[in-house]
C-alpha cells in the first residue's frame, strides 16, 4: 500500500500536465485558425475595394477631342451616306437616331395611307421612340443633323430625339435627303421643338451628294 500511493501521486500529476498541454495547443491553434480568418477576410475587403473602384477608363468620357458630332437618322441609307461624308470631312463623331421599332418597306409605304410613316407624319404629336443608346451631347459645340424628308417634313422621331437633348450653347446645323423636296420648314419645326440651341439654316442634298458639293457647303457656314 505504502508503494502505490506515491505511484498513484505519480500518475495523477502526469495526467494534469498532459492536460494542460493539450488545452495550450488547442488554445494555440484557434489563435492561429482565427489569425488565417483575419487575413482572409482582409484580403478579401482588399479585393471588394478594388472590385468596386471604378476603372479608370470607364470613368473617361468617351467622346473623341473633337467636339463636333454628326447625328442623323436614315430608314434606307440616303442619309446615312450623307453624314458620313459631312462626319470625314469635318472629323467629327458620329450618332445614329434608331427607332426602336425598325421602320419596314411597308411602314415606308407613301401610297398607302395607312403605313405608319403616313399615319405618323399626319399628326405631329406622334413621337415614336428611339431605340439607340442615349448619348450626352455635353462637350460638343458644332452638330450637324441629317434626316430624310417625309412628305416635305422631318420625320417625327427627329421631334422625339430634339426634345430629349439640351442644345445650350451648341451650334445645330440641320441637313437631309429627299427625292426632290427642299427642306422646307423642318429646320425650323426641330429648332422649336428643342427650345434650345443656336440653330443655322439647313440644306437639302441629293442621294448622290459629292464630297466636293458638301466640302462646298461646309466651307461656306464658316
Ligand atoms: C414616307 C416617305 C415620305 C417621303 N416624302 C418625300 C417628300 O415629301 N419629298 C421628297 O422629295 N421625298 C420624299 N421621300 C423620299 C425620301 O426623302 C428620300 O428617299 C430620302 O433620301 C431617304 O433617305 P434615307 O435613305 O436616309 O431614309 C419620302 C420617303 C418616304 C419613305
Amino acid at each position: 500500500m505504502k508503494k502505490i500511493i506515491p505511484l498513484l501521486i505519480s500518475v495523477l500529476l502526469v495526467m494534469g500536465l498532459t492536460a494542460c498541454g493539450s488545452a495550450k495547443s488547442s488554445d494555440t491553434a484557434e489563435k492561429s485558425v482565427s489569425a488565417e480568418a483575419n487575413d482572409a477576410k482582409a484580403q478579401n475587403e482588399n479585393e471588394k475595394t478594388a472590385e468596386n473602384a471604378p476603372a479608370e477608363a470607364e470613368t473617361e468620357p468617351s467622346q473623341a477631342d473633337n467636339d463636333v458630332l454628326v447625328i442623323y437618322f436614315s430608314a434606307t441609307g440616303t442619309t446615312r451616306g450623307v453624314a458620313e461624308k459631312i462626319a470625314a470631312i469635318t472629323d467629327a463623331d458620329v450618332y445614329e437616331i434608331k427607332a426602336e421599332q425598325e421602320y419596314t418597306t411597308d411602314d415606308l409605304n407613301y401610297n398607302d395611307p395607312q403605313s405608319r410613316t403616313t399615319l405618323e407624319q399626319n399628326d405631329p404629336s406622334v413621337r415614336p421612340k428611339i431605340g439607340s443608346e442615349d448619348i450626352s451631347l455635353a462637350g460638343y459645340s458644332v452638330i450637324y443633323i441629317g434626316y430624310p424628308i417625309w412628305w416635305g417634313e422631318e420625320p417625327r422621331i427627329m421631334d422625339t430625339f430634339v426634345e430629349s437633348q439640351s442644345f445650350d450653347g451648341i451650334t445645330v446645323i440641320p441637313f437631309c435627303t429627299s427625292s426632290s423636296s427642299g427642306i422646307g420648314r423642318s429646320g425650323k419645326n426641330l429648332a422649336d421643338n428643342a427650345g434650345s440651341g443656336n440653330w443655322l439654316n439647313g440644306q437639302r442634298f441629293g442621294a448622290g451628294a459629292s464630297q466636293e458639293e458638301l466640302e462646298a457647303w461646309i466651307n461656306e457656314l464658316q
